[in-house]
């Protein structure tokens, strides 16, 4: 079964053709980082307006490659929520505009549940149920994936996503828009221990996360040495950070996957990229004996595959949509 899938919900706009929720067949993303760059963060009606322009030709781009065209497709899916929500309304008018001229049935796609479905092109023998760490700029959770569409959140952030607080550490070193990446290029030259940082917890919920603590060290760092005149080693505090927030997020996934009984981990959404994320939970799932499932670099980030992934699984549930279908900006997995 060959699945459309398209994802406009924040700053890429991104179409893919694939097949039976594994194989993808053409995967094309038009990312507009350049020019959210230099506002520090992405606009949002900007956002919307490049989505415009850009997504029939990545839709068509998409087709092309994997060489078919839609009379081939069986379904179109599309991310629905959660995002930005003009971003998000481009693409599912577009994708409804598609489905009823081609008269193919429409799946609504939940975006965090896209990006964990992103394991499932990349490692063939992943089902659930397993546990999922996702981080991503808008969201850091652990998800127990008991099905395919079926999700229960035991962990949740109670401030910034593990995203935001590496784009927010990131412009504090003084490093662009999206600074994630950059965290994790100078770590690599950086002492992950000359800074001593906070790791903060949730009382009373074990598996919550608290990003604001370890931002606000990062912030009060940098002020007290500019204050004295000192010059901070960016490397240093960059490895310190990634260390840190790599632990708060390996160690809580860790512990819930114990006190569950879930011996399959899998990690999903953009800061899945990250080289201290993926070695630390390399290292725990080992010294623990759990089978650990990672998507490949390529898939972390948004893309249309994981849509395609996801919108199979989807289809199969018998989730559809019709011209009635909107745009939802937020909405937990559990809520699909
Ligand atoms: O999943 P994603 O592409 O978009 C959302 O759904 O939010 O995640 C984007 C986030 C950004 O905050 C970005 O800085 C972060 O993922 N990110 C990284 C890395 N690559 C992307 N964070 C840390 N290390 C990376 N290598
Ligand atoms: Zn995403």
């Amino acid at each position: 079964m060959l699945i459309l899938g398209i994802e406009s919900s924040c700053d890429e706009t991104a179409a893919a053709v694939v097949e039976d929720g594994r194989i993808v067949h053409s995967n094309i993303v038009a990312t507009q980082i350049e020019e959210h760059k230099k506002f520090g963060g992405v606009v949002p009606e900007l956002a919307s307006r490049r989505h415009c322009e850009n997504i029939y030709d990545v839709v068509d781009s998409a087709l092309k490659a994997a060489n078919v065209t839609l009379s081939d497709i069986d379904a179109v899916a599309v991310t629905y929520a959660p995002g930005l929500i003009g971003a998000l309304l481009v693409g599912v008018s577009f994708a409804k505009g598609v489905a009823m001229a081609s008269g193919k049935p429409l799946v609504p796609v939940h975006h965090i549940a896209g990006h964990v479905a992103a394991n499932y092109i990349a490692h063939p023998d992943l089902k659930p149920p397993y546990l999922c760490l996702v981080a991503s700029g808008g969201h850091s959770q652990i998800v127990e994936v008991l099905d395919y569409t079926k999700f229960r959140i035991v962990g949740r952030t109670r401030d910034d996503a593990a995203g935001e607080a590496f784009d927010k550490a990131a412009r504090v070193l003084g490093f662009c828009y999206p600074g994630g990446v950059q965290i994790d290029r100078a770590a690599q030259t950086g002492d992950p221990k000359a800074y001593k940082l906070p790791h903060p917890s949730v009382t009373g919920s074990e598996y919550d996360f608290s990003f604001s603590g370890l931002k606000t060290a990062v912030i009060n760092i940098a002020h007290n040495a500019e204050q004295k005149g000192e010059e901070i080693n960016k490397n240093d505090l960059a490895a310190s950070f990634q260390r840190t927030i790599s632990e708060i997020l390996v160690d809580k996934t860790m512990s819930a996957a114990r006190a569950l009984g879930y011996k399959t981990i899998a990690a999903a959404g953009g800061v899945s990229a990250n080289s201290g994320v993926r070695s630390l939970l390399e290292r725990r799932c080992r010294d623990n004996g759990f089978k650990l499932y990672l998507p490949p670099q390529e898939l972390c980030g948004d893309n249309g595959a994981m849509i395609g992934a996801q919108g199979y699984y989807d289809y199969l549930a018998g989730r559809r949509g019709d011209e009635s279908l909107n745009a939802v900006a937020t909405m937990s997995m559990e809520d699909i």
